[in-house]
């Protein structure tokens, strides 16, 4: 999965899928830095490249829809395969469209950011935004391989690296204390690729073991959630302002509030919190948020695919490093306490 050959790779995963025609789908700028390394290899035709906006704004069903005509004007069929080359929100709605397409046509991910080198290309989780809710709308649909290739990172943003170190964070909180340390001591100033790597592949690790256990989130699939109740609301809110925050910063900050939950309501160690505060200050900065938008943001946690009552919102909270606790009920007050306490950080 993880290759220093991307030409290898893509020739592996294409040799792979009996199929009649490829199409590449990328957004405007994994279309600049990223498909000429994929091309060097594909060398397809200009007009088998489908190229949608940036950004997560866009991650709706008008673009699902621009795919969907694009596919049928190449008179793409089931035995076609569409090759996605970027980050989460190309591989979420391209996974969609494809996985929709005529009832499903192949669709592999070729991972660009660090988010999805460790989160977002795997696992099979498709869709887009829809009535203002992230990913409301989607299906369940597999990848039929993932390519995972460091080379990408080197034109990423600072800022998305640190959108991925997020996920990372969040991985090692519902593994160990030894994952914990080992990815507080990551320099991320010196950013050394090595080390960079072995982290990555050990996060990989822990979402896939995770993955493989519960594909479609029974149960032990949802200790994945943690952070993202309070930030996916973050982060709609964000869009819905038009400042939108990459993915990892919302569930960076999703994370402190859900461990300020988790010491009140179970007992977590403050420490942790005190261990992951320096990135905070020293990278993430405050969130851009105040006390006046926290019943906004828990009305919007109350439209959460994930709860099951109408009164409590459902959280994945964390007991200690290590042990993560699905399906825990919170009223607004908690919440309200967590919020508040994040925002006057
Ligand atoms: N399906 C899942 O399991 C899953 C898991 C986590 C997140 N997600 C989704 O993934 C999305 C977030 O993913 P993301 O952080 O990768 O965001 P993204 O795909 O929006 O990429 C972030 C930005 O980086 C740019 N970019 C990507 N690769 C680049 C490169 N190599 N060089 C320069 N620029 C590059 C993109 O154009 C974009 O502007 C969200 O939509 C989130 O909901 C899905
Ligand atoms: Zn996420």
């Amino acid at each position: 999965m993880l290759t220093h050959d991307l030409d290898m790779a893509l020739r592996d995963a294409v040799a792979l899928i009996p199929t009649d025609q490829i199409f590449v789908l990328t957004d405007s700028n994994t279309r600049v830095h990223c498909l000429p390394l994929v091309q060097t290899t594909l060398r397809l035709p200009e007009q088998q490249v489908f190229t949608i906006e940036a950004g997560d704004a866009n991650k709706t069903l008008n673009t699902v829809e621009q795919i969907w005509r694009f596919l049928f004007s190449m008179h793409a069929t089931r035995r076609s395969v569409l090759i996605n080359v970027g980050g989460g929100m190309v591989e979420d709605i391209g996974g969609f469209a494809a996985s929709t397409y005529m009832r499903g046509m192949s669709y592999v991910n070729v991972s660009t950011t660090l988010l999805s080198d460790i989160d977002a290309a795997y696992g099979g989780k498709t869709g887009f935004n829809y009535n203002g809710l992230k990913n409301s709308i989607g299906l369940f649909a597999q990848p039929k391989s993932v390519i995972i290739c460091l080379d990408f990172l080197k034109t990423l943003p600072a800022e998305q690296f640190l959108s991925g170190f997020a996920e990372m964070l969040k991985h090692a909180l519902i593994s160990s204390p030894l994952e914990l340390n080992r990815l507080l001591e990551y320099d991320l100033n010196s950013r050394d690729t090595n080390e960079l790597e072995t982290l990555i592949q050990r996060s990989i690790v822990v979402k896939s073991y995770i993955v493989e256990q519960d594909p479609e989130e029974a149960g032990m699939r949802k200790t994945l959630n943690l952070g993202h109740t309070i930030g996916h609301a973050l982060e709609q809110m964000s869009i819905k302002q038009g400042r939108p925050m990459p993915h990892g910063y919302a569930v960076f900050y999703g994370l402190l509030a859900e461990m300020y939950m988790s010491v009140r309501l179970l007992g977590l160690s403050d420490n942790v919190i005190r261990e992951c505060l320096p990135l905070l200050y020293d990278y993430y900065g405050k969130p851009e948020c105040s006390c006046k938008q926290v019943s906004e943001l828990i009305d919007l946690m109350h439209h959460d695919k994930k709860n099951t009552t109408t009164d409590k919102v459902n959280f994945t909270l964390l007991q200690a490093v290590g042990n993560a606790r699905i399906n825990q009920q919170c009223d607004d007050k908690t919440i309200t306490e967590a919020l508040d306490w994040l925002f006057s950080l």
